[in-house]
């Protein structure tokens, strides 16, 4: 274990099993109502888990990634989110599948769904790894939720404290002393 994680809250193990279970329901799901996804990655946190959830769903898919923060000035916005890197592909007519890391406050989750409907989607449904309830401000459910945890610093499998520990293989809790 990484000497600034005070506790392993999920191994490798369990999200593997996790991300089995959750492809295997968004499979079965999006069969029986005929549908075929295009995954919608926010980039940067989601990208080991976008990697990881997309070989367990067994349909025709596409994927494509997308980096917003909040607006603090500058040209490309949409209400007050930032637009980093926008979709390639167009979303007229599309069922879209956003991927998160985490959600938190729901703030982010709120705007992007907004803006993706406003690109044309016909449906944006939403699968997280870790979903923070306690933590929201926006009223949001995501359609498929790997683990609901408390509200506790965490890190690994995507998840960043200052663009650090993303590379761990479990997600675990920072020491406080780290940050404080
Ligand atoms: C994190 C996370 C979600 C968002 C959740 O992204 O990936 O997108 O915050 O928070 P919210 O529910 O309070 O909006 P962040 O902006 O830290 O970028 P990152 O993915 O590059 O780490």
């Amino acid at each position: 274990m990484h000497q600034d994680v005070e506790r392993v809250l999920y191994s490798a193990e369990e999200i593997a099993q996790r991300c089995k279970e959750l492809g295997a329901q968004i499979t079965e799901d999006y069969k029986k109502r005929g549908e075929t996804p295009l995954l919608v990655a926010l980039l940067k946190g989601s990208v080991p888990f976008l990697a990881d959830i997309m070989r367990e769903i067994d349909l025709k898919l596409e994927f494509d990634c997308m980096d917003v923060s909040s607006y603090h000035g500058g040209t490309e916005s949409v209400g007050d989110l930032k637009i980093n890197k926008d979709l390639d592909c167009s979303l007229e007519g599309v069922s879209v599948l956003l991927v998160e890391d985490i959600v938190d406050t729901g703030r982010t989750l709120s705007k992007v769904k907004s803006l993706l409907k406003n690109k044309g989607a016909k449906e944006v449904k939403v699968v997280t790894l870790l979903d923070k309830p306690a933590r929201r401000v926006v009223e949001i459910k995501p359609d498929y939720v790997g683990f609901t945890i408390e509200n506790e610093f965490v890190i690994g499998y995507g998840l960043d404290y200052k663009q650090w520990y993303r590379n761990l293989p479990y997600v675990g809790i920072l020491k406080a002393s780290v940050y404080e």
